[in-house]
């Protein structure tokens, strides 16, 4: 029997794309990022050695991408807005050439009916900035909130939907944990100041913004629902533990305002609450999120430990539990993720029951395929399995909704093929693949099944 998946009027249809990933860091007159500054020093730990000049140029192209989205079914489109293009030192002036560079794009955005999702910061810390401490170092708090209100000021006339952050566990995990960005410290004590001075520069900017204008403002978080090995206490703690680092961290001090009290017990009882200031508090109190952007990849699978951790090691998230390869798991063969589609209930659900019921959307979603040019047939990737993929998550997000949760939309990663940080080109995930020599862009298959189905405001089956 054929059924309807059809979504609510006015969702949102789209997909997002990041500034360092996209514009291409040579092109225009741009300050250095620590991305810029950690290709030029040790350019082997890139894919391939590619860094991010070799873009798909859209710093040049966006008018042929715009035009592409809108053929694509596009109502809405995230961006972000290089901090190191708009004010070259970080701080003090701004860049003309990039206010130019950033208006003709929302303009044209606007002018093809396509909303601007505009965010601010996308692991692209200005160098200069890093160079004094970067999120370790207070005093970024306040040269963040003055960038975002030199966005606001410049763009809010036209941007009614601004988000802070994309993903601002990433920098804290792979920048300060794990050794996996710039500036590559491992150090659980210094991870959890960064986090913190994020969550501080969050509050900030959605003050000024609140302050001023009377649009939207939210963070994105990549939220990994947790799921014990089995319903044993201690893998349930195990669990409860995981959610708390790598959800609730920012999900509760971004929608509810505080952190959660068993976090801070925790850090306490290890000696690592970060250094704080009694106003901090009222800060984020005061200046909770009006949406939230929900990136899902993947699920977070959790047992117990086996082995308790040799006590001299230093304090580590990975203390608390062990990953757990569930036997039968669904594994993405390209990219070797797992791909659990009703997680994305499960994390609309939890918002439902224990966030208010805050709106949300799916801001990034998508399936990474390595040599994806295997599936090519007459010029064109036939990537039948990206369209079952999204199928899949929606139909979870449909149920959701048709549940009362408060989803508004959802957003593939990414309208076309990008530079993927250490990744570079390894993993394929856009709508268009684009031909990094000549930079041509051919639509793959998914666009025009996204097309449609954007074009009914759904699908059935
Ligand atoms: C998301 C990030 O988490 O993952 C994107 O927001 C990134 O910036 C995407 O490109 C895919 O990552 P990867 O490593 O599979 O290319």
């Amino acid at each position: 029997m054929t059924k309807n998946y059809q979504f609510p009027s006015g969702f949102w249809w789209g997909s997002a794309a990041s500034a360092t990933q996209t514009e291409g860091s040579h092109n225009g007159t741009k300050g250095k990022d620590i991305w810029d500054h950690w290709f030029e020093t040790e350019p082997n730990r890139f894919f391939e050695g590619v860094g991010p000049y070799y873009t798909s140029d859209f710093y040049n192209r966006f008018k042929e991408d715009i035009k592409n989205m809108k053929a694509t079914g596009h109502n809405s489109f995230r961006l972000s807005i290089a901090w190191a293009r708009l004010i070259p030192a970080g701080t003090g002036e701004v860049n003309q050439e990039a206010v130019d560079f950033y208006n003709q794009v929302i303009n044209e955005l606007i002018a093809n009916e396509i909303e601007p999702f505009v965010n601010l910061y996308h692991f692209d810390m200005p160098m200069t900035l890093q160079e004094k401490g970067g999120w370790e170092n207070r005093d970024v708090i306040d040269a963040y909130v003055a960038y975002a209100q030199q966005a606001f000021a410049l763009f809010g006339d036209r941007v009614k939907t601004w988000f802070t952050f994309n993903e601002p566990i990433v920098p804290v995990e792979a920048g300060y944990l794990y050794d996996m960005h710039y500036p590559n410290v491992v150090d659980a004590r210094r991870a959890i100041q960064v986090a913190y001075h994020t969550m501080l520069a969050h509050a900030g900017a959605v003050k000024a913004y609140h302050q001023a204008y009377d649009g939207k403002i939210g963070i994105i978080l990549n939220l990994t629902p947790s799921y014990p090995r089995s319903q044993h206490p201690a893998d349930l703690k195990a669990s409860r533990i995981a959610n708390l680092f790598f959800n609730r961290s920012f999900l509760d001090p971004a929608v509810k305002g505080e952190y959660p009290a068993e976090l801070i017990e925790l850090l306490k009882e290890y000696g690592h609450l970060p250094t704080t200031l009694p106003e901090d508090r009222a800060l984020l109190k005061e200046n909770t999120v009006d949406l939230l952007g929900v990136n899902y990849y993947q699920p977070r699978r959790v047992k117990a430990k086996d082995h308790l951790p040799n006590p001299h090691s230093p304090f580590m998230p990975s203390w608390f539990f062990d990953r757990y390869e569930m036997p039968g798991r669904n594994m993405n063969p390209y990219r070797g993720w797992e791909i659990y589609e009703k997680g994305i209930y499960d994390i609309m659900i939890d918002l439902k029951e224990n966030y208010g019921n805050i709106e949300s959307f799916i801001s990034e979603n998508g399936m990474g395929v390595q040599d994806e040019q295997r599936f090519i047939k007459e010029g064109r990737i036939e990537d039948d399995y990206r369209i079952e993929f999204i199928k899949g998550h929606l139909k979870w997000l449909h149920k959701a909704i048709s549940e009362g949760c408060n989803a508004k939309g959802y957003h593939l990663w990414t309208f076309m093929d990008n530079w993927s940080w250490m990744n570079a080109y390894k993993n394929r995930y856009g709508f268009f693949s684009v031909n990094l020599e000549t930079k041509e862009r051919t639509a793959k298959k998914s666009a025009s099944w996204f097309a449609e189905t954007a074009q009914k405001n759904g699908f059935s089956e």
